[in-house]
């Protein structure tokens, strides 16, 4: 199967390629990613020399560049997207042009090319906040910031496509993702790194916003579960079975590096700062026989040690990006 991959150099992005073409001789993988700021070629580097990698540097927004990666692509997996909530609060624009409009010049390419599948990679941010229950699939979607209202047009543009157009179109909705790769601006790898580095660490307001947590591999198996056996035109959550409050995470961070309390900095609540996500991820468990695999405590231990050992990842770009 030939695979087209967006945002492959991407934190989520790269981990399924990794994982896809360190399993198999045989995969053929195009990965067209602009290199944003998150986006880092080195994350491509185990695969780089595997016969079936090609990376094309290019802009998922400009129809030229993406009708040439299209052809001859039996599949599409689309994670390129503008990813963190706090930039979206800064400016939307970047949002509104990659998340919507990007994602619409590559349906309309999928499906003069005649594409199989594509699978389009979403969050559980479109459905808003939920304080009790989990969301099922069907739930109304109610986003709250820039982020999470440019994936929710996405997604919309995503199902419209199959609805109209009869393209082989699945949603995945995920949950908030950790590991090894993650661009050290969002909060693990930033905490993280921080209390490596003896600083401080910043808590948003009282810190009982709850977020449900997954390992990228996981997310990355349930993607492909939902790449083979989806079916055209539907949604599939996948779940982590985590929830913890960002005042829980921060202790158990504390507790990975051997940092106290003192290291915590309560900084004023993130704008329309969601409080709970949940979601119901029945679905995907018994349609297609998703289970995630890598426990929390194990993967949070796995991921405090990948970044102790990456310094050399992660001290560039936080000083590109001037991250403390
Ligand atoms: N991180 C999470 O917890 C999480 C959870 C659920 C869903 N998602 C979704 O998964 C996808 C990937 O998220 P991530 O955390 O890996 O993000 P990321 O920011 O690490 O990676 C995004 C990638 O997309 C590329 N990109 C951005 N705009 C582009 C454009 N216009 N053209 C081509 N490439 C472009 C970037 O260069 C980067 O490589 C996103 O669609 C996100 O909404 C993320």
């Amino acid at each position: 199967m030939r695979i087209l991959v967006t945002g492959g150099a991407g934190f989520i992005g790269s981990e399924y390629v990794r994982r896809r073409l360190e399993s198999d001789p045989t995969a053929r993988i195009t990965v067209l990613d602009k290199l944003t700021y998150s986006g880092v070629e080195a994350n491509l580097a185990p695969v780089s020399e595997h016969s079936g990698y090609t990376l094309v540097r290019g802009d998922i927004c400009e129809p030229d560049v993406v009708d040439q990666v299209m052809t001859g692509q039996d599949a599409v997996v689309h994670f390129a997207a503008e990813s963190h909530v706090d930039r979206s609060i800064y400016g939307a624009g970047p949002f509104v042009r990659s998340n919507v409009m990007g994602t619409q010049v590559l349906l309309d390419a999928a499906r003069r090319h005649g594409v199989g599948r594509f699978v389009h990679v979403s969050t559980d941010e479109v459905y808003g906040s939920i304080s009790e229950g989990s969301w099922t699939e069907g739930w109304p979607l109610a986003p709250n910031s820039p982020y999470s209202a440019s994936k929710a047009g996405s997604d919309l543009l995503a199902l419209a496509y199959h609805r109209t157009h009869g393209l082989d179109v699945v949603v995945t909705r995920c949950t908030n993702n950790y590991g090894p790769y993650q661009f050290p601006e969002k909060a693990i790898p930033l905490f993280i790194t921080n209390l490596i580095d003896g600083n401080t660490v910043p808590l948003y307001g009282d810190g009982r916003n709850i977020r449900d947590w997954l390992h990228v591999s996981d997310h990355c198996q349930g993607i492909e579960l939902v790449l083979k056996g989806g079916r055209a035109g539907e949604v599939y959550h996948i779940g982590g079975g985590t929830e913890l409050s960002n005042h829980k995470l921060t202790g158990l961070l504390l507790d990975a590096v051997g940092a106290g309390w003192d290291r915590v900095e309560y900084v004023a609540d993130r704008k329309g700062h969601d409080l709970r996500y949940s979601l119901d991820d029945s679905k995907i468990r018994e349609q297609l026989g998703y289970a995630p695999q890598v426990s929390f405590t194990e993967g949070l231990a796995a991921t405090v040690a990948w970044y102790r050992a990456h310094r050399s990842w992660w001290e560039p770009l936080k000083e590109r990006a001037e991250l403390r």
